[in-house]
């Protein structure tokens, strides 16, 4: 059975209610929890770091799937290893040594992942795939939840899985940004197996028939 792996957040929800936020993922049968750094640098927004990561890891079991949004992430990766990421992503395009980060991650027995800007071609981690746990293609501009998803997303997506296929390699593809009931089911066609999804989570409708949407929406065959 092909899963699909739905991947809340956080940011997306009541940050002053952090703890409630994962317990209330948790019982809504997410997968991971979708931690997202912004240092106001790399991305315009400035959101939580270490100090919240590190509290968040006592009060949940969930994987911890850190996506780090910062300028300098060759300086400060290790201390989101160290404040319990279970996977860590980084953006290849500020990374001034993405091997030896992806190395670096690995060798603290994490998963080590890139995330691509729309606007990076993929090819620009081709040599780093055999390496990867994971590959992110945003689906937005990175910095804001709830932004409107953009279209070429799946395109992207497909010409990744399709060269994965080809080389025998298998890195998790995860879309992040803008993902909904509207466009889930096209990412999985194209080859996503991870969705992280913030304003569709926590918005209006109840966390728990949201995940069960995006997953149901995501398997249902003949949809495009
Ligand atoms: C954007 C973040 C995403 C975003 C997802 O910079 O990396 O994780 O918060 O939220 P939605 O699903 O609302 O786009
Ligand atoms: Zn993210």
């Amino acid at each position: 059975m092909t899963s699909v792996e739905i991947a809340p957040s956080i940011a997306a929800g009541n940050l002053l209610r952090l703890e409630e936020e994962a317990v209330k993922l948790e019982r809504a049968g997410a997968d991971a929890i979708h931690f997202d750094v912004m240092d106001g640098h790399f991305v315009p927004l400035l959101t939580i770091g270490v100090p919240f990561l590190e509290q968040l890891r006592q009060k949940t079991k969930l994987h911890l799937d850190v996506h780090i949004m910062v300028s300098n992430p060759d300086e400060v990766f290790e201390h989101y290893l160290n404040a319990g990421a279970d996977t860590l992503t980084i953006p290849c395009e500020s990374a001034r040594h993405a091997h030896r980060i992806v190395q670096g991650i690995q060798g603290h027995g994490k998963q080590a992942g890139l995330a691509l800007n729309p606007g990076t071609p993929w090819e620009f981690v081709k040599p780093l795939l055999p390496n990867l746990d994971q590959i992110t293609v945003m689906g937005v501009n990175p910095g804001y939840s709830r932004q409107k998803h953009i279209p070429e997303t799946a395109l992207k997506v497909k010409e990744i899985s399709d060269y994965c296929k080809e080389q025998g390699l298998s890195p998790r593809i995860q879309v992040d940004g803008g993902v909904s009931d509207k466009n889930i089911s096209q990412l999985f066609n194209s080859g996503a197996r991870n969705f992280v999804a913030g304003g569709f989570v926590f918005g209006d409708q109840d966390a728990a028939e949201a995940i069960a949407l995006l997953r149901q929406t995501a398997l249902r065959k003949g949809t495009a």
